[in-house]
């Protein structure tokens, strides 16, 4: 599947474990792996039944392994500087989400892409889901009058603790919005366009003092083809799947869950139960991302969720970080 291209991962830590799972899958040709925790490189690798040799410095492993691809699993702060590293040498690349975390590293970024002849890739695994898929196509038919969507997870200090990077503005970039709670932004985006205006608040409600960032936001999004709403938490007693709700215009309500859409409490659609790797609540998207992104490649095909669509959603969620309760122009 990925052919004879050289791969090369880079973070392999929670996420890492996941693609190395597609990979082996793919019987993909990893010829590089590269963590500062070389020895948990090491052994995350063997884990997958690859034993390909480890570096702990990104450039290094650039200009030594010379893959053909790149898939970046680390902190957010590093997407940026990773992935325009990795696209002026004209490797191809993969990138976790969040794309960035700064406004100026949106435009770096596109110019890297334009001027690289690498493709470069960004997993929003969750527009691979069959139940969004079936709401992207159905609203190309029915009109939507307004949205709304929630994210109702827990995450405790524990979860925090466990890396350093979470938590910090310098390091995630944010918090709920930036992290657990981009997908679902992403998919309102995807379905109904992109708004031109936000009211957003953010709060920290129960992680104060464990993390800097929010743990909670709501924000009210106009200019898209339906106005839409968003709530997200962290600091729920229990994470609950999921919810993109739409009001339609002929008066219908569709509920969008992980593994179905119900119109009027009544079953539209429904998927069977994917195996997931990682957690529930990765969805089981990153098998059907990666396995497109290396036949797009190979096919000399464009990859649909490129540059410009991880773009997207960091614009909302930079000015829902800068309305502070003010509804304000996205740029
Ligand atoms: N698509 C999804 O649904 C999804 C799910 C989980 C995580 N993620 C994303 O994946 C990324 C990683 O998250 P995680 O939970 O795996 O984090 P993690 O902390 O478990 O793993 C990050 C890894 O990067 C390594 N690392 C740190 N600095 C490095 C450097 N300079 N060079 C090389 N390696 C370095 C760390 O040692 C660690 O092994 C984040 O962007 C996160 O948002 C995406």
């Amino acid at each position: 599947m990925s052919g004879k291209m050289r791969t090369a991962v880079v973070g392999l830590g929670v996420i890492g474990h996941v693609h190395l799972g597609v990979l082996a899958e793919m019987e993909a040709n990893v010829v590089a792996l590269c963590d500062i925790d070389v020895e948990k490189a090491a052994a995350v690798g063997a884990e997958y039944g690859f034993s390909a040799p480890v570096w702990g410095d990104f450039e290094k492993m650039l200009a030594e392994a010379q893959p053909d691809v790149v898939h970046i699993c680390t902190p957010h702060y590093l997407h940026a500087p990773m992935v325009i590293a990795a696209l002026r040498r004209g490797v191809h690349v993969l990138c976790e989400k969040p794309l960035c975390i700064h406004p100026e590293e949106i435009d770096a970024i596109l110019a890297a892409e334009a001027a690289s002849t690498a493709t470069l890739g960004v997993c929003l695994q969750n527009r691979y889901n069959p139940a969004n898929l079936f709401i992207k196509e159905y609203l190309k038919s029915h009109k939507p009058v307004a949205a709304h969507g929630s994210v109702t997870w827990h995450r405790d200090a524990a979860y925090y603790n466990k890396a350093a990077w979470r938590g910090h503005w310098d390091t995630e970039g944010g918090g709920v919005m930036i992290n657990q709670a981009l997908h679902t932004l992403d998919l309102l985006l995807w379905f109904l366009g992109d708004p031109t205006s936000v009211s957003a608040e953010t709060a920290n409600l129960t992680l104060g003092g464990v993390i800097e960032v929010e743990d909670t936001a709501t924000a009210t999004f106009h200019g898209s083809s339906a106005p839409f709403t968003f709530f997200a938490t962290n600091s729920a007693a229990v994470s609950l799947p999921v919810e993109i709700g739409f009001r339609m215009e002929n008066g219908d309500d569709l509920t969008l869950l992980p593994l179905c859409v119900l119109c009027n409490d009544e079953v539209l659609f429904s998927a069977p139960r994917p195996c997931v790797r990682g957690k529930v609540c990765y969805g089981a998207g990153h098998d059907p991302l990666i396995r497109d992104f290396y036949r797009c490649i190979s096919e000399g095909k464009h990859f649909p969720i490129d540059g410009h669509e991880g773009a997207r959603v960091i614009r909302l969620i930079l000015a829902m970080y800068e309305s502070d309760q003010h509804e304000i122009e996205i740029k």
